[in-house]
């Protein structure tokens, strides 16, 4: 059988269990030109919550009783398609199941089922839905094309020891800026400045000192923000922008769901005529393999750092993004289903 995760109720906020529920069914023979894959890993990512809203306007709304989109890397275990082999890794937007089927298309166009070959020699293949995934290819692009780094430039990542955050931030001091990591609870600060090597770290939690710590932290002002979650952390970013700095609109998981109480930020970006972006992975697509290529680079010389946390079974996926929007945990939050 293939056990799925469906949508049972649309989530106000944070996603409960009891928005969630599961199916069993009979797993498909691929049809010609079709393959069936095994999930060995689903991925738990933010983006998942902003589709459960009714008007998400971000990818396709999941329906109610449907099965939640997310990504998964898994194995080939049936195939008819010419392209593929049985024993091939694949990884794509194949959804919180067991078993999925596939066209085999590799297109990775905009929220689209293509797949992506996975080479297990590289690195763990969890690793497809993080650091050499969707994720690590935001971190990268976002970065670079948006943020410019330029050496001896501060850059501010919020949602710093995130699975994207701790990516953006990495790379940019591989660029020699001072690079500075706000994020939730002292474990994350530590981690920032201890393994990650950040200049300074940050524990927005302790609301009151935000602005000062973020003041003190940034004494030339803030030449670029990569920006994952809005919210009030970015209202008080915003209100120390560096002329001329950019701004990286990535994500928004401060505000995903909760109250929309932010401040005006229009103001502080006309007053430094700052350059703000919104960004969406999908097109990068085509330039991905680019992203692969210097991140896989820089992991094989110990040059980047990155963790992981595994949840058990796919029953285990809801709480799985209840913990990544909560901030529970450090690293990448994946779901091992299979395999090794
Ligand atoms: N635009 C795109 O194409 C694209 C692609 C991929 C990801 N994204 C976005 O990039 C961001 C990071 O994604 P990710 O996969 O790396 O997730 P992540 O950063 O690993 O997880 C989300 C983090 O958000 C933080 N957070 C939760 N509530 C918050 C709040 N109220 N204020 C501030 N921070 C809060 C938590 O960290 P703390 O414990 O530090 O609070 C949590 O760990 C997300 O917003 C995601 O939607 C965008």
């Amino acid at each position: 059988m293939n056990r799925r995760v469906l949508l049972a109720a649309r989530p106000i906020g944070l996603p409960k269990l009891s928005d969630f529920s599961f199916s069993a069914e009979p797993i498909l023979d691929p049809s010609d030109g079709e393959l069936l894959i095994t999930a060995h890993y689903l991925s738990a990512d933010p983006l998942q919550r902003w589709r459960m809203d009714e008007t998400s306007g971000y990818g396709k709304t999941i329906a109610l009783g449907e099965m939640v989109w997310g990504r998964m890397v898994g194995q080939v275990v049936r195939s008819r398609n010419r392209n593929w082999q049985e024993g091939d890794f694949a990884e794509g937007m194949l959804g919180w199941q067991e078993y999925a089927v596939s066209r085999g298309d590799t297109e990775r166009v905009s929220y689209a089922r293509g797949l992506t070959r996975v080479d297990p020699k590289r690195a763990p293949i969890s690793t497809s839905l993080g650091i050499l995934g969707m994720p690590g290819v935001t971190a990268y692009f976002a970065l670079i094309d948006i943020c410019d780094p330029q050496p001896g430039q501060t850059v501010v990542v919020s949602a710093a020891a995130g699975t994207v955050g701790s990516l953006a931030g990495q790379i940019a001091k591989l660029r020699g800026c001072r690079v500075v990591g706000i994020a939730g609870g002292s474990a994350k600060v530590r981690y920032l400045q201890t393994d990650l090597k950040f200049d300074a770290a940050i524990d927005y939690h302790d609301t009151a000192n935000l602005k000062e710590a973020l003041y003190a932290a940034c004494p030339d002002r803030i030449h670029a923000y990569f920006d994952n979650v809005g919210g009030t952390v970015s209202d008080v970013v915003m209100s120390h922008l560096a002329d001329h700095a950019r701004i990286a609109v990535v994500g928004r998981v401060a505000q995903l769901g909760g109250p929309r109480d932010r401040a005006d930020p229009q103001a502080y970006i006309i007053s430094a005529r700052a350059r703000m972006q919104g960004f969406i992975v999908y097109d990068y697509a085509h330039r991905a393999d680019e992203a692969y290529g210097e991140i896989s680079g820089w992991l094989n010389s110990g040059k980047l750092y990155f963790d992981e946390v595994v949840h058990e079974g796919i029953e285990s996926s809801p709480q799985a993004l209840i913990d990544v929007l909560k901030g529970n945990g450090i690293g990448k939050h994946v779901i091992w289903i299979s395999g090794k």
